[in-house]
């Protein structure tokens, strides 16, 4: 019998992919989401994909509490959390800490309390894989020293240890997931990801210069130790991604509490810029024009999960291609321009 969660931020990028696979499983969701780097049309696509619609949306901020109680209220009791909400650019993070803070870490927080006032102590928490700070050892395990470099890794390092105080505390059955770097979209290309403004990010600069949205891609350093000098990441399937997701929370919701879990969510291989592009055109038949520029400040030389603990604890492995993901990107940029907006 499916369960009854509650995602917040399950409007954007991550979450709507994931309301998608827990819909198909038979769960009954409630999304929570202020919309603030969403659209309420995801939500809407992802019920059309799932053939039903046993979705509820509360449209609403997760610092109040307000908002929470009528989440916990909205269905009936609530079996387990899924935690999205959040802020994740990093300029912005160095730009305007306080408010980082405030939503990634005090977000946490009143959430946690929420719960527990409401007797759910399950969760599953967006975590990052930039919480490794510039590591020099690869792949990452997760027994490595964390030290994050920026206030967006910090507010997300600070939620985990306060989840492990809690899981110290009381009876609470907690999952911190380290993501590394989610990319593609749904196969249909009905949802995606849906940037606003100019795409800080390699993927959705990538499709939107392929659609001639954007002139050329500008590659951030080509002086890193790395086989041909481009930075590299692991770069995961979001429906990969996404089903890392139902895993754990069905792994969570048949462990005794308490119970603390923190895993790496990727592939365990590393990929140059210039592998992504060129795999990009390979998938797609299409150039990218490029120009090789200085380094992003803040940006790693390397970053690669060693994914072997979800593999151990969950069962679960990443199994979609590079080609997936730039075939799956690319059909989601083709077939919606501006994203969820209309077309001017
Ligand atoms: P996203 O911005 O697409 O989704 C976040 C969602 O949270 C949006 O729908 C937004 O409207 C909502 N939201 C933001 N602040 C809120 C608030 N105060 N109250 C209620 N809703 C709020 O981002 P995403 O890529 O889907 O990422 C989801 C989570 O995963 C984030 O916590 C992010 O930090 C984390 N993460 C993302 C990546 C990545 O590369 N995309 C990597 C590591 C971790
Ligand atoms: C960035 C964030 C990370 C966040 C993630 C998802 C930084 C330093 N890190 O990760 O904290 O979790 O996004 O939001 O911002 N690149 C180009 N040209 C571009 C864009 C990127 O060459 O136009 C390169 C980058 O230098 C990097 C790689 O592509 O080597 C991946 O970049 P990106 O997609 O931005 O992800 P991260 O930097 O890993």
């Amino acid at each position: 019998m499916g369960s009854r969660i509650l995602i917040t931020g399950g409007a954007g990028f991550i979450g709507s992919h994931t309301c998608l696979v827990l819909l198909d499983a038979g769960h009954e969701l409630v999304v929570l989401d202020n919309f603030d780097n969403s659209n309420p049309e995801a939500l809407k696509r992802v019920e059309e994909l799932a053939g039903r619609g046993a979705l509820s949306v509360v449209e609403g901020d997760v610092r109040q509490s307000d908002v929470l109680d009528q989440a916990f209220r909205c269905k009936g009791p609530i079996d387990g959390v899924i935690h999205f909400a959040g802020l994740k650019a990093v300029g912005e993070s160095v730009a305007d800490p306080l408010r980082y803070w405030d939503v990634n870490l005090n977000g946490s927080r009143v959430l946690a309390a929420a719960m527990e006032q409401h007797g759910c102590r399950t969760l599953v928490f967006s975590s990052t894989s930039t919480v490794y700070g510039e590591p020099d050892q690869f792949p990452l395990t997760e027994e490595l020293t964390t030290a994050p470099v920026h206030p967006y890794a910090q507010t997300k390092l600070a939620v985990e240890q306060m989840l492990q105080a809690l899981c110290r505390s009381g009876a609470w059955r907690v999952a911190c997931l380290r993501y590394f770097n989610p990319v593609g979209a749904h196969p249909s290309g009905r949802i995606g990801e849906d940037p606003l403004g100019i795409p800080n990010n390699l993927f959705p600069f990538m499709t939107q210069v392929a659609a001639g949205r954007r002139e050329r891609l500008q590659i951030f350093g080509n002086d890193y130790p790395t086989h041909d000098g481009t930075g590299i990441r692991d770069y995961i399937h979001v429906m990969d991604l996404a089903e890392a997701h139902t895993v754990t929370l069905d792994h969570l919701l048949k462990q005794p509490a308490p119970s603390i879990l923190t895993l790496n969510i990727g592939t365990g291989t590393g990929l140059s810029v210039l592998d992504v592009v060129n795999g990009f055109e390979a998938a797609t038949g299409l150039t990218i024009p490029y120009d090789l520029v200085e380094r992003r400040p803040g940006d790693v030389p390397r970053l690669q999960a060693c994914p072997e603990r979800a593999k151990t604890v969950l069962g679960w492995t990443a199994r979609r291609s590079l080609e997936e993901m730039c075939r799956d990107g690319w059909a989601w940029q083709q077939a919606n321009p501006m994203g969820y907006r209309k077309p001017a």
